[in-house]
Protein backbone atom coordinates (compact mmCIF):
# COMPACT_ATOMS: atom_id res chain seq x y z
CA UNK A 1 0.00 0.00 0.00
CA UNK A 2 1.04 3.71 -0.71
CA UNK A 3 0.35 6.62 1.76
CA UNK A 4 -0.66 9.49 0.53
CA UNK A 5 -1.36 13.07 1.71
CA UNK A 6 -4.74 14.55 0.60
CA UNK A 7 -3.59 18.26 -1.06
CA UNK A 8 -6.00 21.03 0.14
CA UNK A 9 -5.61 23.35 -2.48
CA UNK A 10 -5.95 20.70 -5.31
CA UNK A 11 -9.47 19.67 -3.75
CA UNK A 12 -10.60 23.28 -3.67
CA UNK A 13 -9.69 23.15 -7.26
CA UNK A 14 -12.67 20.69 -7.86
CA UNK A 15 -16.60 20.89 -7.96
CA UNK A 16 -17.95 19.44 -4.36
CA UNK A 17 -20.98 18.15 -6.41
CA UNK A 18 -19.49 16.70 -8.95
CA UNK A 19 -16.74 14.37 -6.22
CA UNK A 20 -20.05 13.03 -4.55
CA UNK A 21 -21.89 12.83 -7.43
CA UNK A 22 -19.21 11.00 -9.47
CA UNK A 23 -17.43 9.40 -6.35
CA UNK A 24 -14.11 10.11 -6.85
CA UNK A 25 -11.57 12.25 -4.73
CA UNK A 26 -8.44 13.93 -5.93
CA UNK A 27 -5.32 13.27 -3.86
CA UNK A 28 -2.26 15.08 -5.00
CA UNK A 29 -0.42 15.46 -8.24
CA UNK A 30 2.60 13.31 -9.26
CA UNK A 31 4.46 13.19 -11.36
CA UNK A 32 2.61 15.56 -13.82
CA UNK A 33 -0.11 13.15 -13.24
CA UNK A 34 -3.47 13.72 -11.18
CA UNK A 35 -3.46 10.67 -8.59
CA UNK A 36 -7.65 10.26 -7.81
CA UNK A 37 -8.91 7.61 -5.64
CA UNK A 38 -12.58 6.55 -6.94
CA UNK A 39 -15.02 3.78 -5.79
CA UNK A 40 -15.98 1.34 -7.88
CA UNK A 41 -19.51 2.75 -9.12
CA UNK A 42 -17.26 5.32 -10.39
CA UNK A 43 -16.01 2.73 -13.15
CA UNK A 44 -18.35 4.25 -15.55
CA UNK A 45 -17.28 7.90 -15.23
CA UNK A 46 -13.61 7.53 -16.24
CA UNK A 47 -14.22 9.59 -19.49
CA UNK A 48 -15.58 12.50 -17.39
CA UNK A 49 -13.69 11.96 -14.42
CA UNK A 50 -10.36 12.10 -16.96
CA UNK A 51 -11.75 15.31 -18.48
CA UNK A 52 -12.83 17.16 -15.43
CA UNK A 53 -9.01 16.40 -13.95
CA UNK A 54 -7.93 17.52 -17.58
CA UNK A 55 -9.58 20.78 -17.48
CA UNK A 56 -8.98 21.59 -13.89
CA UNK A 57 -5.29 20.63 -13.43
CA UNK A 58 -3.88 20.46 -17.19
CA UNK A 59 -2.74 16.62 -16.30
CA UNK A 60 -4.42 13.25 -17.40
CA UNK A 61 -5.67 11.03 -14.25
CA UNK A 62 -4.67 7.82 -12.52
CA UNK A 63 -7.66 5.83 -10.85
CA UNK A 64 -6.91 4.31 -7.26
CA UNK A 65 -9.93 1.89 -6.28
CA UNK A 66 -11.34 2.67 -2.53
CA UNK A 67 -14.44 1.80 -0.88
CA UNK A 68 -17.63 3.62 -0.97
CA UNK A 69 -17.71 3.98 2.41
CA UNK A 70 -14.63 5.03 2.66
CA UNK A 71 -14.59 7.69 0.37
CA UNK A 72 -17.91 9.60 2.14
CA UNK A 73 -16.06 9.46 4.98
CA UNK A 74 -12.99 11.07 3.51
CA UNK A 75 -15.22 13.93 1.88
CA UNK A 76 -17.52 14.73 5.14
CA UNK A 77 -13.82 15.62 6.85
CA UNK A 78 -12.86 17.53 4.05
CA UNK A 79 -16.13 19.63 4.55
CA UNK A 80 -15.25 20.15 7.99
CA UNK A 81 -11.69 21.34 6.25
CA UNK A 82 -9.98 17.85 7.77
CA UNK A 83 -7.48 16.60 5.46
CA UNK A 84 -6.43 12.40 5.85
CA UNK A 85 -3.73 11.27 4.59
CA UNK A 86 -5.13 7.97 2.55
CA UNK A 87 -3.76 4.32 1.93
CA UNK A 88 -4.04 3.57 -1.88
CA UNK A 89 -3.19 -0.18 -3.35
CA UNK A 90 0.69 -0.08 -5.24
CA UNK A 91 -0.56 0.00 -8.50
CA UNK A 92 -3.49 2.63 -10.48
CA UNK A 93 -6.25 0.44 -11.98
CA UNK A 94 -6.00 0.10 -15.77
CA UNK A 95 -8.21 2.57 -17.29
CA UNK A 96 -8.72 1.70 -21.30
CA UNK A 97 -7.88 4.42 -23.44
CA UNK A 98 -10.41 6.42 -24.71
CA UNK A 99 -10.10 5.24 -29.11
CA UNK A 100 -11.81 9.24 -29.74
CA UNK A 101 -11.12 10.36 -33.46
CA UNK A 102 -11.09 14.06 -34.60
CA UNK A 103 -10.94 14.54 -37.98
CA UNK A 104 -9.93 18.23 -39.33
CA UNK A 105 -10.81 19.54 -42.21
CA UNK A 106 -11.64 22.51 -44.43
CA UNK A 107 -13.19 23.25 -47.90
CA UNK A 108 -9.93 25.73 -48.75
CA UNK A 109 -6.49 24.98 -49.00
CA UNK A 110 -4.35 26.24 -46.78
CA UNK A 111 -6.07 27.48 -43.83
CA UNK A 112 -4.15 26.34 -41.29
CA UNK A 113 -5.50 22.81 -40.44
CA UNK A 114 -1.84 20.92 -40.70
CA UNK A 115 -0.67 23.76 -38.43
CA UNK A 116 -3.67 23.27 -35.74
CA UNK A 117 -3.22 19.26 -35.48
CA UNK A 118 0.37 19.21 -34.90
CA UNK A 119 -0.13 21.87 -32.12
CA UNK A 120 -3.08 20.17 -31.00
CA UNK A 121 -1.93 16.65 -31.04
CA UNK A 122 1.12 18.09 -29.13
CA UNK A 123 -1.23 19.49 -26.50
CA UNK A 124 -3.32 16.25 -26.04
CA UNK A 125 -0.09 14.48 -25.25
CA UNK A 126 1.23 17.31 -22.92
CA UNK A 127 -1.84 16.81 -20.65
CA UNK A 128 -1.04 12.94 -20.66
CA UNK A 129 -2.97 11.36 -23.35
CA UNK A 130 -2.15 9.44 -25.28
CA UNK A 131 -2.03 10.83 -29.34
CA UNK A 132 -1.91 9.42 -32.94
CA UNK A 133 -1.50 12.08 -35.67
CA UNK A 134 -2.37 10.28 -38.75
CA UNK A 135 -1.42 12.44 -41.75
CA UNK A 136 -4.19 11.50 -44.20
CA UNK A 137 -3.94 14.38 -46.33
CA UNK A 138 -2.51 11.38 -48.48
CA UNK A 139 -0.52 12.37 -51.83
CA UNK A 140 0.86 15.49 -49.90
CA UNK A 141 1.99 14.44 -46.66
CA UNK A 142 1.63 17.57 -45.34
CA UNK A 143 2.77 16.91 -41.53
CA UNK A 144 6.08 15.11 -43.26
CA UNK A 145 6.18 18.39 -44.99
CA UNK A 146 5.96 20.36 -41.85
CA UNK A 147 8.06 18.55 -39.51
CA UNK A 148 10.70 17.30 -42.01
CA UNK A 149 9.88 14.36 -41.12
CA UNK A 150 10.56 11.34 -44.13
CA UNK A 151 9.83 7.71 -42.19
CA UNK A 152 10.46 5.05 -44.47
CA UNK A 153 6.99 3.70 -45.22
CA UNK A 154 3.56 5.46 -45.42
CA UNK A 155 0.23 4.86 -45.71
CA UNK A 156 0.92 4.21 -49.09
CA UNK A 157 2.59 0.50 -47.91
CA UNK A 158 -0.98 0.32 -46.17
CA UNK A 159 -2.60 0.62 -49.15
CA UNK A 160 -0.38 -1.52 -51.32
CA UNK A 161 -1.53 -4.19 -48.47
CA UNK A 162 2.31 -4.11 -47.66
CA UNK A 163 2.31 -2.77 -44.05
CA UNK A 164 -0.24 -2.72 -41.19
CA UNK A 165 -1.03 0.42 -40.00
CA UNK A 166 0.79 -0.49 -36.52
CA UNK A 167 3.72 -0.78 -38.26
CA UNK A 168 3.54 2.43 -40.07
CA UNK A 169 3.49 4.30 -36.46
CA UNK A 170 6.48 6.55 -35.53
CA UNK A 171 7.13 8.54 -32.35
CA UNK A 172 8.00 12.17 -32.47
CA UNK A 173 9.77 14.23 -30.31
CA UNK A 174 6.51 16.05 -29.31
CA UNK A 175 4.95 13.67 -27.17
CA UNK A 176 2.93 12.37 -29.96
CA UNK A 177 2.79 8.98 -32.00
CA UNK A 178 2.54 10.21 -36.21
CA UNK A 179 1.22 7.69 -39.05
CA UNK A 180 3.11 9.89 -41.76
CA UNK A 181 1.33 10.28 -45.39
CA UNK A 182 2.30 9.58 -49.20
CA UNK A 183 4.49 12.57 -51.15
CA UNK A 184 3.60 11.97 -54.53
CA UNK A 185 0.35 10.97 -57.06
CA UNK A 186 -1.45 8.91 -54.11
CA UNK A 187 -4.47 10.74 -53.62
CA UNK A 188 -7.30 10.03 -51.56
CA UNK A 189 -10.15 10.36 -54.43
CA UNK A 190 -7.88 7.63 -56.11
CA UNK A 191 -9.01 5.51 -53.01
CA UNK A 192 -11.06 2.36 -54.57
CA UNK A 193 -14.07 1.11 -52.29
CA UNK A 194 -12.12 -1.68 -51.29
CA UNK A 195 -8.79 0.18 -50.22
CA UNK A 196 -11.07 2.05 -48.19
CA UNK A 197 -12.93 -0.63 -46.15
CA UNK A 198 -9.77 -2.04 -45.32
CA UNK A 199 -8.64 1.47 -44.21
CA UNK A 200 -12.00 1.45 -41.96
CA UNK A 201 -11.33 -2.00 -40.67
CA UNK A 202 -7.90 -1.30 -39.20
CA UNK A 203 -8.31 1.87 -37.78
CA UNK A 204 -10.91 0.39 -35.60
CA UNK A 205 -8.15 -1.67 -34.61
CA UNK A 206 -5.80 0.78 -33.49
CA UNK A 207 -8.20 3.66 -32.07
CA UNK A 208 -8.31 1.61 -28.98
CA UNK A 209 -4.42 1.59 -28.52
CA UNK A 210 -5.17 5.60 -28.26
CA UNK A 211 -6.65 7.90 -26.12
CA UNK A 212 -7.21 10.30 -29.15
CA UNK A 213 -6.30 9.85 -32.88
CA UNK A 214 -6.28 13.17 -35.25
CA UNK A 215 -6.85 13.03 -38.74
CA UNK A 216 -5.11 15.60 -40.88
CA UNK A 217 -7.00 15.66 -43.66
CA UNK A 218 -6.45 17.03 -47.37
CA UNK A 219 -8.54 20.68 -48.34
CA UNK A 220 -11.59 20.06 -49.92
CA UNK A 221 -14.89 18.37 -49.57
CA UNK A 222 -14.90 15.60 -52.53
CA UNK A 223 -16.85 12.38 -50.79
CA UNK A 224 -14.00 10.49 -49.91
CA UNK A 225 -12.89 13.30 -47.79
CA UNK A 226 -16.18 14.16 -45.92
CA UNK A 227 -16.21 10.23 -45.32
CA UNK A 228 -13.21 9.93 -43.43
CA UNK A 229 -14.02 12.58 -41.78
CA UNK A 230 -17.39 11.81 -40.23
CA UNK A 231 -15.59 8.64 -39.93
CA UNK A 232 -14.56 10.58 -36.77
CA UNK A 233 -16.43 11.07 -33.43
CA UNK A 234 -16.01 14.68 -34.30
CA UNK A 235 -15.15 16.76 -36.78
CA UNK A 236 -12.88 19.83 -36.76
CA UNK A 237 -13.85 22.83 -39.24
CA UNK A 238 -10.95 24.81 -39.74
CA UNK A 239 -11.87 28.37 -41.27
CA UNK A 240 -9.97 31.68 -41.48
CA UNK A 241 -11.72 35.81 -41.57
CA UNK A 242 -11.15 35.73 -45.66
CA UNK A 243 -12.73 31.86 -45.87
CA UNK A 244 -15.77 32.29 -43.73
CA UNK A 245 -17.84 31.39 -46.40
CA UNK A 246 -15.93 28.32 -47.58
CA UNK A 247 -16.38 27.35 -43.78
CA UNK A 248 -20.23 26.77 -43.75
CA UNK A 249 -19.45 25.04 -47.62
CA UNK A 250 -17.52 22.48 -45.52
CA UNK A 251 -20.15 22.38 -43.17
CA UNK A 252 -22.94 22.19 -45.51
CA UNK A 253 -21.11 19.36 -47.36
CA UNK A 254 -20.24 16.85 -44.38
CA UNK A 255 -24.12 17.31 -43.39
CA UNK A 256 -25.42 16.17 -46.26
CA UNK A 257 -23.16 13.01 -46.75
CA UNK A 258 -24.27 12.73 -43.02
CA UNK A 259 -27.73 13.03 -43.62
CA UNK A 260 -27.46 10.48 -46.63
CA UNK A 261 -25.45 8.38 -44.81
CA UNK A 262 -28.24 7.95 -41.47
CA UNK A 263 -30.15 7.70 -43.99
CA UNK A 264 -29.35 4.63 -45.76
CA UNK A 265 -28.67 3.40 -42.73
CA UNK A 266 -32.56 3.91 -40.60
CA UNK A 267 -33.76 2.47 -44.09
CA UNK A 268 -32.09 -0.75 -43.86
CA UNK A 269 -32.72 -1.50 -40.12
CA UNK A 270 -35.89 -1.76 -38.42
CA UNK A 271 -35.08 0.69 -35.38
CA UNK A 272 -37.27 3.32 -34.58
CA UNK A 273 -35.32 6.49 -35.84
CA UNK A 274 -35.09 9.49 -33.38
CA UNK A 275 -33.12 13.11 -33.97
CA UNK A 276 -29.82 12.86 -36.18
CA UNK A 277 -27.64 15.88 -34.69
CA UNK A 278 -24.11 16.62 -36.46
CA UNK A 279 -22.55 19.05 -34.36
CA UNK A 280 -19.03 19.66 -36.03
CA UNK A 281 -16.86 22.01 -34.00
CA UNK A 282 -15.48 25.19 -35.51
CA UNK A 283 -11.88 27.00 -35.03
CA UNK A 284 -11.36 30.25 -36.18
CA UNK A 285 -7.81 30.59 -37.09
CA UNK A 286 -5.53 33.75 -38.26
CA UNK A 287 -8.13 35.92 -36.67
CA UNK A 288 -7.07 39.68 -35.31
CA UNK A 289 -8.30 38.53 -31.86
CA UNK A 290 -10.24 36.65 -29.72
CA UNK A 291 -13.73 38.49 -30.04
CA UNK A 292 -13.02 39.00 -33.37
CA UNK A 293 -13.06 34.90 -33.90
CA UNK A 294 -16.35 34.92 -31.88
CA UNK A 295 -18.09 37.20 -33.89
CA UNK A 296 -17.41 35.53 -36.91
CA UNK A 297 -18.57 32.53 -35.46
CA UNK A 298 -22.04 33.78 -34.60
CA UNK A 299 -22.77 35.24 -37.79
CA UNK A 300 -21.41 32.05 -39.20
CA UNK A 301 -23.78 30.37 -36.89
CA UNK A 302 -26.87 31.94 -37.17
CA UNK A 303 -26.38 31.43 -41.14
CA UNK A 304 -26.30 28.04 -40.65
CA UNK A 305 -29.23 27.98 -38.60
CA UNK A 306 -31.44 30.29 -40.97
CA UNK A 307 -30.48 28.39 -44.20
CA UNK A 308 -29.80 24.97 -43.50
CA UNK A 309 -31.67 23.60 -40.46
CA UNK A 310 -35.13 23.33 -41.97
CA UNK A 311 -35.23 19.42 -42.13
CA UNK A 312 -37.17 18.36 -38.84
CA UNK A 313 -35.26 15.39 -38.16
CA UNK A 314 -31.28 16.32 -38.99
CA UNK A 315 -30.48 18.84 -37.44
CA UNK A 316 -26.52 20.75 -38.19
CA UNK A 317 -25.68 22.22 -34.61
CA UNK A 318 -21.84 23.63 -35.24
CA UNK A 319 -19.87 24.48 -31.83
CA UNK A 320 -17.06 26.58 -31.39
CA UNK A 321 -13.57 25.26 -30.23
CA UNK A 322 -12.36 28.95 -30.35
CA UNK A 323 -9.85 31.26 -32.39
CA UNK A 324 -6.43 31.21 -33.26
CA UNK A 325 -4.55 34.61 -33.58
CA UNK A 326 -2.62 35.61 -36.84
CA UNK A 327 1.17 35.34 -36.25
CA UNK A 328 3.06 34.06 -39.62
CA UNK A 329 6.07 35.53 -38.45
CA UNK A 330 6.44 33.49 -35.22
CA UNK A 331 4.70 30.22 -37.01
CA UNK A 332 7.12 30.41 -40.48
CA UNK A 333 10.27 30.74 -37.84
CA UNK A 334 9.27 28.03 -35.58
CA UNK A 335 8.80 25.70 -38.13
CA UNK A 336 11.51 26.25 -40.19
CA UNK A 337 13.72 24.76 -37.50
CA UNK A 338 11.70 21.68 -37.02
CA UNK A 339 10.13 23.21 -33.61
CA UNK A 340 6.87 23.53 -32.71
CA UNK A 341 4.97 26.07 -30.98
CA UNK A 342 3.85 24.76 -27.98
CA UNK A 343 6.78 23.39 -27.04
CA UNK A 344 8.99 26.04 -28.39
CA UNK A 345 6.93 29.19 -27.28
CA UNK A 346 4.65 27.79 -24.70
CA UNK A 347 4.22 31.85 -23.90
CA UNK A 348 2.96 32.99 -26.78
CA UNK A 349 -0.49 34.08 -27.34
CA UNK A 350 -0.38 31.00 -30.23
CA UNK A 351 0.45 28.58 -27.68
CA UNK A 352 -2.40 29.57 -25.16
CA UNK A 353 -5.06 29.84 -27.89
CA UNK A 354 -3.79 25.86 -28.82
CA UNK A 355 -4.51 24.73 -25.12
CA UNK A 356 -7.83 26.84 -24.76
CA UNK A 357 -9.06 24.52 -27.77
CA UNK A 358 -7.97 21.55 -26.35
CA UNK A 359 -9.03 22.30 -22.87
CA UNK A 360 -12.72 23.36 -24.85
CA UNK A 361 -13.20 20.06 -26.29
CA UNK A 362 -11.69 18.19 -23.57
CA UNK A 363 -14.23 19.99 -21.41
CA UNK A 364 -16.86 19.48 -23.91
CA UNK A 365 -18.76 16.88 -22.07
CA UNK A 366 -19.55 19.03 -19.11
CA UNK A 367 -20.97 22.02 -20.63
CA UNK A 368 -24.58 22.22 -22.13
CA UNK A 369 -23.69 21.51 -25.49
CA UNK A 370 -24.79 19.03 -28.02
CA UNK A 371 -25.01 15.78 -26.32
CA UNK A 372 -22.24 13.73 -27.86
CA UNK A 373 -22.64 10.26 -29.70
CA UNK A 374 -21.02 7.07 -27.66
CA UNK A 375 -17.56 6.69 -28.97
CA UNK A 376 -16.33 5.01 -32.12
CA UNK A 377 -19.88 6.00 -33.51
CA UNK A 378 -18.84 7.26 -36.96
CA UNK A 379 -16.67 3.78 -37.50
CA UNK A 380 -19.71 2.12 -36.51
CA UNK A 381 -21.69 4.18 -39.05
CA UNK A 382 -19.46 3.28 -41.75
CA UNK A 383 -19.34 -0.43 -40.47
CA UNK A 384 -22.75 -0.52 -40.74
CA UNK A 385 -23.41 1.00 -44.34
CA UNK A 386 -20.67 -0.79 -45.44
CA UNK A 387 -22.63 -3.76 -44.46
CA UNK A 388 -25.17 -2.52 -47.14
CA UNK A 389 -24.57 -1.56 -50.78
CA UNK A 390 -21.52 0.56 -51.87
CA UNK A 391 -22.54 3.68 -51.66
N1 LIG B 1 -2.65 31.28 -36.90
C1 LIG B 1 -1.92 31.48 -37.99
N2 LIG B 1 -1.43 32.73 -38.26
C2 LIG B 1 -0.71 32.97 -39.36
N3 LIG B 1 -0.38 32.03 -40.26
C3 LIG B 1 -0.83 30.77 -40.05
C4 LIG B 1 -1.61 30.42 -38.90
N4 LIG B 1 -1.88 29.09 -38.95
C5 LIG B 1 -1.29 28.63 -40.07
N5 LIG B 1 -0.65 29.62 -40.72
C6 LIG B 1 0.15 29.54 -41.96
O1 LIG B 1 -0.69 29.24 -43.05
C7 LIG B 1 0.00 28.42 -43.97
C8 LIG B 1 -0.85 27.17 -44.22
O2 LIG B 1 -0.94 26.43 -43.03
P1 LIG B 1 -1.19 24.87 -43.04
O3 LIG B 1 -0.22 24.18 -43.94
O4 LIG B 1 -1.27 24.43 -41.64
O5 LIG B 1 -2.62 24.85 -43.72
P2 LIG B 1 -3.43 23.60 -44.32
O6 LIG B 1 -4.86 23.97 -44.19
O7 LIG B 1 -2.99 22.35 -43.69
O8 LIG B 1 -2.99 23.60 -45.84
P3 LIG B 1 -3.34 22.47 -46.94
O9 LIG B 1 -4.76 22.74 -47.36
O10 LIG B 1 -2.36 22.74 -48.04
O11 LIG B 1 -3.18 21.14 -46.31
C9 LIG B 1 1.35 28.09 -43.35
O12 LIG B 1 2.31 28.92 -43.90
C10 LIG B 1 1.15 28.38 -41.88
O13 LIG B 1 2.33 28.77 -41.23
MG1 LIG C 1 -2.53 20.54 -44.51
Amino acid sequence: MRELTIDSELIKKFNPIHLEHHEFLPITVENNKLITAHTENATNHHEFIRNVGQVTTGYDTLFYSIKTERLKHELKLIKQGIYHRMLVSEKPNQVAPRGNILSVISNKGGVGKTTVSIELAHQFARVGLKTLLFDLDLGNADVSNKLKLFPEHTLYDFFNKEKELEELVVRTDYGFHFIPGECGEFKLANMTWSQKQRFFRYIQKIAFQYDIILFDLGAGITRHVIDFALMADDSCIVTTPNDIISGYAAAKAAFMRFIEINSKISKDSAEEVGEFIYAPWFILNQVNNQRHGTSLYQSLSKTIDEHVNQNSIFKLNPEFLGSVISDRALLTDTYAKREIIGLKHPNSELASNYRQLTHQYLGSNQQDATPKPPRGSGLMRFVRMLGGARS
